[in-house]
């Protein structure tokens, strides 16, 4: 696995595996690699002739106040496990790198950047199509991988690439659960073990959800009071949003209608976790 540091680097790196490439995969992360984002490289080296991974933790996504500075930060295992799941790439730039003095240049995803998580972060979704664009020029693959955890971010980069007219699939991967439900997430490492229980409300309230849905309740507002009241017995969680929503737009729907997308976000101790279900 070659590891490219400057974009220069990585372009050349890209032209040379581009030679043998007729299909290039990409699969951004910010790094704290766990089973979700393996099941992205794995998703893109079987659907691509050459993958390329990219860590960068960007610290324009980050609010002031928020945990930038403590995103864990673990580059020799992330190196290591892209490198045994045969990644070919690595670009894994420093903040000057993509930010130098004087970038002033920004991608708004007008409306839908200020929902969901985007209402809760201002700014978030501003700093992600940013960086995401970037990546997307620097690399120029023909499939990009995200996972389907972060559902807004999809709705945002799936808005953008139809904007911007990026060539290349999005290709969007089921959330990985631990055994429990738990949704995984760089941010679980944040969580105390008591924590760690308290958080398995989030996915209890979606399945508690979904079983209504199943038993043929469709109005959001009860639906939604099911869902709160089970995250109301865990003290623990202060809760952000549960919302019932459009996956393209993330407006609230009054109706659980068929593609709708039930999302959560909570704080439980200091970790801000989220997780969500697609009505099938
Ligand atoms: O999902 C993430 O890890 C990040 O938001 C991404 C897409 C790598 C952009 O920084």
């Amino acid at each position: 696995m070659r590891i490219a540091r400057t974009i220069p680097e990585a372009r050349a790196a890209v032209a040379s595996l581009r030679a043998n490439a007729r299909c290039l995969g990409l699969v951004p992360t910010m790094g704290a690699l766990h089973a979700g984002h393996i099941s992205l490289v794995r998703a893109a080296r079987a659907a691509c002739d050459a993958v390329v991974a990219t860590i960068f933790i960007n610290p324009t996504q980050f609010a002031s106040g928020e945990d930038f500075a403590q995103y864990p930060r673990t580059f020799e295992a992330d190196c290591a496990l892209f490198e045994s799941e045969g990644v070919d790439l690595l670009f894994a730039p420093e903040a000057a790198e993509m930010y130098p003095e004087g970038f002033c240049t920004v991608v708004e995803i007008e409306g839908v950047s200020d929902r969901l998580d985007g209402q809760s972060r201002p700014g978030h979704f501003r700093g992600v199509a940013t960086v995401v664009a970037r990546l997307f020029n620097i690399v120029a693959p023909d499939k990009a991988f995200f996972g389907q955890k972060d559902a807004a971010q999809v709705a945002i980069l799936r808005r953008m690439v139809r904007d911007l007219n990026f060539p290349l699939e999005l290709i969007v991967c089921p959330i990985v659960r631990d055994p429990d439900g738990l949704a995984l997430s760089s941010r679980n490492r944040y969580l105390s073990p008591e924590d760690r229980g308290h958080a398995l409300a989030l996915a209890r309230a979606l399945c508690r959800i979904e079983e209504r849905i199943v038993a043929g309740i469709f109005d959001s507002a009860s639906l939604l009071e099911a869902g709160r009241a089970i995250l109301a017995e865990e003290p623990a969680i202060r809760l952000d949003y549960l919302r019932i929503v459009d996956p393209d737009t993330l407006e609230d729907l009054p109706n659980a209608r068929h593609g709708a997308l039930v999302a959560v976000a909570a704080w439980v101790g200091s970790a801000r976790l989220i997780d969500n279900l697609l009505i099938p």
